[in-house]
């Protein structure tokens, strides 16, 4: 459920009209709403009450200040992917041992930052990080708290560049060869084994394989409790689904009873990392029509935002719906909707029967919340676009557009060229 509906053919998000914000902040923009972050964040985290757990937001999702702002005050952590993520979450105010730490590259500079930092736990995700994070951790005088994130070579059906769960996949260690990793790290100066990390994939629609990958988890940690291995955190990652198009994900408590019937007072704390289903539906791309033009076969609709701004339709094939932002139109034509980079993989939409547009009309580019703008780039030196957020009748830029110069910040000219 969201709050970006029409009211008398307008689009409004919550009780702001979207066509006024564009007037004022320029196309395009990222536009969030507030109620529907505050929501999504709450019927996430209040499924498993009664559970001890921590939702650790999955930034990667959108590491925007606010937005973190906003969760660490609702109770969240974040889960984290870099050093960057890690400055962006602190700076937001989350607390340390809220922070859980992913990824199968970490370098030691970003080891030595997170124990710096205190953070709740690393998922380690290769033997030889545990060797490094044992080093690291030696040299400063700390142990670092590790789950190792295991790999249970589950399916979890989804699209192959966000499936992570299958044994030909890069991240984890094999579940079957992980009972002997444990024991190395337990032996370890400066481990501390605090837990057992799992995260199978993005935008699953089934409960079946997150429920399969717990059983296969439960029987590990069931083998290193019964060798002295005391496991505190249960960390099941993120990658429930959402609706883009015409999908049916389970819903966060259907998700959390399929969870809450398989842990069966196991007396750990539950970590979960919930990214887009948080986020998807509670933001969107607005962006304004530059010109339409036609071939015999086709009818191409150009706006003003591209590929570098929302990434998904182009490197997964991803469907976004597309909504007039004023419904003036009754004229259903088939269109493309594409950018104004040149790549002909440049397109927000394909083949797509909606109403006409013509120029000047503006777009909203629906569920673009996750991975939207914390993907963008600046290719094509297209500045980064305003992120603006709504509350109620108000809205907030909460990151503004970039500018030309800062697209050439940081570059230096050598001397030989000048
Ligand atoms: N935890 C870990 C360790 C992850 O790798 C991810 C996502 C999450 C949690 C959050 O998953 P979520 O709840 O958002 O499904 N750029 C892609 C998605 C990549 C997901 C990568 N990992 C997209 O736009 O669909």
């Amino acid at each position: 459920m969201h709050f970006f509906e029409y009211k008398d053919q307008e689009l409004y998000c919550e009780d702001t009209n979207i066509s006024e914000i564009a007037g004022k902040v320029k196309t395009p923009f990222y536009l969030y709403s507030h109620a529907t972050l505050e929501r999504h964040f709450r019927v996430f985290d209040e499924a498993f009450r009664g559970i001890d757990h921590i939702t650790c937001f999955s930034m990667k999702s959108n590491s925007n200040g606010a937005i973190l702002k906003l969760f660490s005050q609702a109770g969240g952590g974040v889960d984290i992917v870099s050093g960057g993520e890690l400055y962006r979450a602190l700076k937001a105010g989350m607390s340390p041992d809220k922070i859980v730490y992913s990824g199968v590259g970490k370098t030691a500079e970003e080891i030595e930052y997170a124990l710096e930092a205190d953070i709740l736990m690393f998922n380690a995700e290769s033997p030889q990080e545990i060797i490094r994070l044992n080093e690291v951790a030696g040299s400063i005088g700390k142990k670092a708290r590790i789950a190792i994130r295991v790999n249970p070579d589950v399916d979890p059906q989804t699209h192959p560049y966000i499936s992570t769960g299958l044994k030909e996949n890069k991240f984890g260690i094999d579940i079957n060869k992980s009972f002997d990793e444990y024991v190395k790290a337990s032996k370890m100066d400066n481990i501390e084994v605090t837990g057992v990390s799992c995260h199978i994939g993005s935008q699953l629609t089934r409960v079946s394989p997150f429920v399969d990958a717990l059983k296969k988890v439960k029987e590990l940690i069931a083998r290193l409790d019964d060798s002295g291995i005391k496991i505190k955190n249960l960390d099941l990652g993120g990658g429930l689904g959402v609706t883009y198009n015409d999908e049916k994900p389970p819903l966060p408590d259907e998700y959390a009873a399929a969870l809450r019937e398989n842990l069966g007072g196991m007396g750990l704390t539950l970590i979960l990392e919930p990214g887009r289903v948080i986020m998807a539906n509670s933001g969107i791309l607005v962006a304004k029509v530059l010109y339409t033009k036609a071939n015999e076969d086709k009818n191409f609709t150009v706006v003003d935002a591209a590929m570098n701004d929302l990434a998904r339709p182009s490197l997964y094939g991803s469907y976004h719906s597309v909504k007039p932002v004023k419904m003036d139109s009754t004229d259903v034509i088939n269109m493309d909707i594409v950018g104004p980079i040149c790549e002909s993989g440049d397109f927000l939409a394909k083949n797509r029967e909606m109403a006409s547009l013509k120029q000047g009309d503006l777009i909203a580019v629906m569920s673009a919340g996750a991975y939207g703008f914390a993907m963008s780039s600046t290719y094509n030196s297209r500045p980064r676009v305003a992120e603006v957020m709504v509350k109620g009748h108000k809205y907030y830029t909460i990151r503004e557009r970039e500018t030309y110069e800062d697209l050439v910040k940081g570059e230096i000219i050598p001397d030989f060229i000048k």
